[in-house]
């Protein structure tokens, strides 16, 4: 392989990094797919975002198969796939404001809403799991990108302030919450709640998201109260 960059796809199978190709969308349109777009296609995974899950489980196993779990802003449903590949018991929830393709798997639910509507998401959940009460939350929530880095970043930071509060009513006590955000300079604010509320915070940056990005994932540990 060209490049020394490998990463395992579902398969177990190594697969090449480093490259990347343009797919036509429309007329004259066209996105970039790097290797994890490619490989996520192969593997009939609905994302490339699956690829960031699996290194995080990876390297903190935060979902484990007896865990009730909520994935919020969870369409079109790749982190839900990649739970599932753990989970396969126990109920799995998703939310999102868009509908995801159902799913052949029986112990995932998906409810199309915002999940700032806490009233009727827990109404919703209560009908499935009779508690709104989850072992662990991730959040792969992006806001609308309007394609001002230092815009963008600072609705990231305010919606996973609210993502941190969201968890106060959905997420048990002593347990994980994973969080995406775009890292700049309101950064401290979004640390500042977490600390609040949780027992301690990582850091990290897969390697599926890109260099140019400054996405990085925040999973706060042991919620105190
Ligand atoms: C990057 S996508 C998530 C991809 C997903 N994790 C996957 O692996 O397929 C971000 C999602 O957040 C959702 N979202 C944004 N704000 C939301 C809100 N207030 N309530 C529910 N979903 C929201 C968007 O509709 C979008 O589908």
């Amino acid at each position: 392989m060209a490049k020394a960059n490998r990463i395992q796809n579902r398969q177990n199978k190594p697969i090449k990094t480093g490259f990347h190709r343009k797919k036509k969308t429309g007329r004259g349109n066209f996105v970039v797919q790097d290797e994890f777009a490619i490989q996520a296609q192969k593997a009939w995974y609905r994302a490339r975002s699956i690829y960031k899950l699996l290194e995080i489980q990876e390297r903190f196993e935060l979902i484990k198969p007896d865990y009730v779990v909520l994935d919020v802003g969870c369409a079109p449903g790749s982190f839900l796939q990649g739970i599932r590949n753990i989970v396969k018991q126990n109920t799995i929830v998703g939310i999102d404001l868009k509908p995801c393709k159902p799913f052949s798997h029986k112990n995932i639910h998906t409810i199309v809403w915002d999940i700032f509507d806490y009233n009727n998401v827990s109404q919703a959940v209560t009908q499935i799991i009779w508690s709104d009460q989850f072992d662990i939350i991730t959040s792969d929530i992006a806001p609308n990108t309007t394609g001002r880095k230092d815009v963008d970043q600072y609705a990231s930071v305010e919606l996973n302030i609210e993502i941190v509060q969201f968890s106060d009513r959905f997420l048990k006590k002593w347990w994980n919450l994973l969080l995406k955000v775009f890292q700049w300079e309101d950064f401290n604010d979004l640390t500042q709640q977490i600390k609040k509320r949780f027992t301690d915070m990582k850091v990290y940056k897969p390697r599926a998201c890109r260099d140019s990005s400054h996405e990085v994932y925040v999973i706060c540990f042991e919620k105190k109260a």
